[in-house]
């Protein structure tokens, strides 16, 4: 079974996230282990101190190393990890290959940083990747943390059921986009079901979604300025 572990300072925000629908199912079906550690039970001094203010000045707070340290050790005198990511919008942009990648580990480790970072010399020691999911800043790691997680869960062999298969997601193979799906009502506010999908055509199906998947591919291509 796949284990993935995270260290925050705010666990309690991957509560209900990683506890609903698929990757709750994922669990209950014993695919996948997830586990958050709280940072603050590492806290170094009496007083639980997690964070700290930076060196050499600046706005806010950063977290202090010797928690990440300790609960990072304990982690690994545990378990060996093939990957450990470190979520910083200052890492390489997110994709489907890297999900396909880190799908196939037995354990990975994600180091959510919270506030306004993390002290360098955690990712520094122990990160194997940085990994940013948009050019965009989020408040904290964990927010990273759930959808590099939801992604790489996903597809782990028996976590989809047949109808809800990876296998011809968009982006399966990298860069296909899929046409668009409708259900009942054919017609809702005038609005009609494209007239093939209700013909009962199967070749013609296929054509119509073959047709739509490249025009809305080049339009994703042309609006994301790939190629
Ligand atoms: N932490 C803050 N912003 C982030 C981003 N865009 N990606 C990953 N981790 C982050």
């Amino acid at each position: 079974m796949m284990r993935i572990d995270v260290i925050s300072a705010v666990p309690d925000s991957l509560v209900s996230p990683l506890n609903t629908s698929i990757l709750k199912r994922a669990q209950e079906r014993e695919l996948v282990e997830l586990v958050v550690h709280n940072l603050r039970d590492y806290a170094y001094d009496k007083h639980k101190q997690i964070d700290d203010k930076p060196f050499g000045g600046g706005p806010g707070m950063l977290l202090k190393p010797e928690p990440f340290f300790e609960c990072i050790e304990e982690c690994l005198s545990e378990r060996n990890y093939d990957f450990i990511l470190f979520p910083s919008p200052g890492g390489e942009i997110y994709n489907q290959r890297m999900a396909n990648r880190f799908s196939l580990a037995k354990n990975i480790l994600i180091l959510a940083g919270h506030y306004k970072g993390v002290d360098d010399r955690v990712r520094e020691r122990y990160a194997t990747n940085e990994i940013s999911i948009g050019n965009y800043v989020l408040t904290g790691g964990e927010i990273a943390a759930w959808v590099i997680i939801d992604s790489v869960v996903r597809l782990i062999p028996g976590v989809l059921n047949d109808s809800e298969s990876a296998l011809n997601d968009s982006l399966m193979d990298g860069e296909i986009i899929e046409a668009p799906y409708y259900t009942r009502p054919a017609d809702y506010k005038g609005m009609k079901v494209p007239e093939v999908l209700l013909s009962g055509h199967d070749k013609k199906i296929k054509e119509w979604k073959e047709e739509k998947s490249k025009n809305l591919t080049d339009k994703w291509k042309k609006i994301n300025n790939l190629e």
